[in-house]
């Protein structure tokens, strides 16, 4: 069998949020798919990048004082350590704000304009005086023109189902300043799409590059009319790349964002010397980008018709997967169920996820839900119960002794094994994980009926009985170690423990055809510990605590938006900067007062919180929970001034009543600055 080339990616996260649970069901996915292929012996690379542009980055960074840059290569760190919190291996991890994907941008935008596909609209849309910026539909709220319904998005009416242009509702509100829009008109350029829909729909329907349910939607929702034209090109102020033949327009994030996975393997190119053409413009490479469902016609409509025009390979296949959901419902912040990745680290092993999200995925769309229950379950009876089993039931046995020279009689149940290889190598290739993962419990099914009756534990006690003892665990320790093999593409954790326990390491699929006969055991360390249900809800409890920031964290955007052709998910992920203004009335009623911090304490079974005694002068105290344990050391509060609240409502929490509030500036929970007022100031004082 020759080698295949294959170049895989997963969609580009934001750069304005943190990866959460949602997100690493399409990493996790794509990582298994990756490490299945390099296992079979495949070329294959995996790119990945930050999507860094676009007006959410940019209202962000104005937020927070600081520069686009600045954000975006913080962020990245923190995508990066949450990456590899999870084993995901990717090869090049870009940014579409790199000279790379610049030039890529230049090389295509070229092509489009030589085939004639570009054209120029005005656009009149609502724009807000205070950021200087045009507002997508999402950046507006006002009241419904149908039915009268206050505080509905620009596009559509969460009560009447309504849709209408953001120009028509009542009383609208930029969402960013609170700042009333106007109407101003700019030109706008354009990607006639529609003359490729001939093409479109020939390369949608077939050739097996999407799943058939998504082509059928394709074909029923879009498909069946002309294509609107794709408005690429946004007015300055914007963040990206400035469109080089019509200044003071910018590329939309969408445009370049796909284009970030040609400007991330060129970066792996550079450092590997390897041609960029080979892999973006070879009929021998095969290109398979994974995405979710709320992303499909970019990749399926555009993205294609971008690389037809600018002669560059089309995917082999565009993998779509449906969404994750947490004991039946959309992830919520209140419910404690929208996990960032960084807290799920804390508290649990990466390969519990990596092994529970595999046994969920099918090749289908449907969406996939973390059932709390059915995750412990899962955990400790296939992963715990059934596979690292077989080794802590032997391999201390034969420490001293090793594997048997050669190969002892097990009724074929090694060679039925490993008969199953290629099923189960099927199983992964079509992205149906599920199946992959039935096949191989049923193999450590019969593996453990093998040690029970074989009883080792029993041979042990019996010095005439070692050459049999030997034996039993010589088979037991090889079948473990092949289902180990099946399932390292889920598990490269175990299989890197497995390779020393045995003393060789596991690097190929086909090594599951073979025993291991005469090699030496390592002294067995314990390879993965049960979970119990008080370390998920200790998770989901940290996930409720009240993060430091005045703002909350962005929660995801669950829901496709209203149409591919405007600002759909860009702005659904941005967090809102003001909902509306504040009357010095409203303010006043705020009594934030400087306070001395007396003591500080963690709190047993929380995370982030500290506890604090705050003084304001006078008598008495003040009991205040705060999510600053992050960034800082109790006995350095103590004495220290602050910021508070004083008239919040008492807040009843489990670990007790919280009495108010400490002011800290911070970024999305990750980053806590305290205020402190400057010198001279006295406890007690209020803030004007
Ligand atoms: N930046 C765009 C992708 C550009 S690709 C050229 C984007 N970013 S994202 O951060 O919102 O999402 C990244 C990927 O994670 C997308 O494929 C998205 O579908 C997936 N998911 C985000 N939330 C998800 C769930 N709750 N469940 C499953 N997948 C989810 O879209
Ligand atoms: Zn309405």
């Amino acid at each position: 069998m020759t080698a295949r080339r294959i170049l895989v990616t997963s969609a580009l996260p934001y750069a304005n949020g943190h990866i959460h649970l949602g997100h690493l069901v399409e990493y996790i996915q794509t990582d298994i798919w990756v490490r299945f292929q390099k296992a079979r012996g495949n070329r294959c690379i995996y790119l990945c990048a930050d999507d860094t542009h676009g007006t959410a980055i940019m209202i962000r960074a104005r937020q927070e004082g600081r520069s686009e840059e600045a954000l975006i290569s913080a962020m990245r760190e923190s995508h990066l350590q949450d990456f590899g919190g999870f084993d995901i291996g990717f090869d090049n991890y870009g940014s579409t704000h790199s000279s790379q994907t610049r030039q890529f941008c230049h090389e295509i935008w070229k092509s489009l304009r030589a085939a004639g596909l570009i054209v120029e609209h005005d656009v009149t849309q609502l724009f807000d005086p205070v950021q200087n910026t045009f507002l997508a539909d999402r950046f507006v709220k006002g009241t419904c023109p149908k039915c009268g319904s206050a505080d509905q998005y620009g596009d559509n009416c969460e009560k009447c189902g309504s849709t209408y242009t953001p120009a028509d509702l009542i009383n609208p509100v930029s969402t960013l300043s609170g700042a009333t829009p106007e109407l101003r008109t700019a030109k706008h350029l354009f990607v006639e799409i529609e003359r490729l829909h001939d093409w479109l729909t020939e390369w949608t329907q077939s050739g097996g590059h999407l799943q058939e349910e998504v082509a059928n939607y394709l074909k029923g929702h879009f498909l069946v009319e002309p294509l609107r034209n794709w408005d690429v090109s946004r007015p300055a102020p914007y963040f990206g790349f400035e469109i080089p033949d019509s200044p003071g327009n910018y590329w939309y994030v969408w445009f370049d964002a796909p284009i970030g996975y040609i400007g991330s393997t060129a970066e792996w190119c550079e450092r590997h010397g390897e041609s960029i053409d080979d892999w973006w413009k070879s009929s021998s490479t095969e290109i398979h980008h994974f995405i979710g469902k709320d992303i499909t016609y970019f990749h399926t409509l555009f993205w294609p018709a971008m690389l037809k025009t600018a002669g560059l390979t089309l995917p082999e296949k565009v993998h779509i997967h449906g969404f994750l959901t947490v004991d039946g419902e959309k992830m919520s912040k209140s419910r404690g169920t929208f996990v960032q990745a960084a807290t799920y680290l804390k508290h649990l092993d990466p390969s519990y996820l990596r092994y529970y999200y595999a046994s969920k995925l099918g090749s289908r769309l449907d969406d996939l839900d973390l059932n709390v229950e059915e995750f412990v379950n899962k955990v400790n009876s296939d992963l715990v119960g059934k596979v690292v089993n077989l080794a802590s039931r032997t391999a201390r046995f034969i420490e001293s002794v090793g594997l048997s020279a050669e190969y002892p009689q097990d009724g074929g149940l090694f060679a039925a094994a490993a008969g199953q290889s290629e099923a189960i190598a099927a199983a992964y290739e079509a992205c149906d994980y599920n199946g992959a993962m039935r096949i191989v419990m049923s193999l450590a099914d019969r593996a453990n009926q093998y040690v029970e009756q074989t009883a080792p534990w029993t041979l042990k006690k019996d010095p005439a009985k070692a050459a049999e003892l030997q034996a039993a665990c010589s088979v037991t320790l090889n079948l473990f170690r092949q289902i180990v093999i099946y399932l390292s593409p889920v598990l490269p954790r175990l299989a890197k423990q497995v390779g020393e326990l045995l003393q060789k390491p596991i690097t190929h699929w086909d090594e599951a055809q073979t025993p291991l006969v005469g090699t030496r055991v390592s002294k067995f360390e314990h390879l993965m510990k049960r979970v119990e249900l008080a370390q998920v809800q200790a998770m989901i409890e940290e996930g409720k605590q009240p993060s430091p920031e005045a703002t909350p964290a962005t929660e995801p955007a669950a829901a496709a938006p209203a149409s591919p052709w405007n600002d759909g998910p860009e702005a659904l992920a941005h967090e809102p900067l003001v909902a509306e203004y504040c009357t010095i009335d409203d303010f006043t009623k705020v009594d934030l007062r400087v306070a001395r911090v007396l003591a500080a304490n963690a709190v047993v079974g929380a995370d982030k919180l500290l506890q604090l005694t705050l003084s304001m002068g006078g008598e008495g105290t003040r009991n205040v929970f705060a999510g600053i344990k992050s960034a800082y050391n109790p006995e350095d509060l103590v004495g220290r001034l602050v910021i508070f609240c004083a008239n919040l409502a008492p807040r009843k929490m489990k670990f007790g009543v919280s009495e108010g509030m400490v002011m800290a500036a911070g970024v999305g929970g990750q980053e806590v600055y305290l205020l402190s007022p400057d010198s001279g100031a006295k406890p007690g004082q209020r803030v004007h």
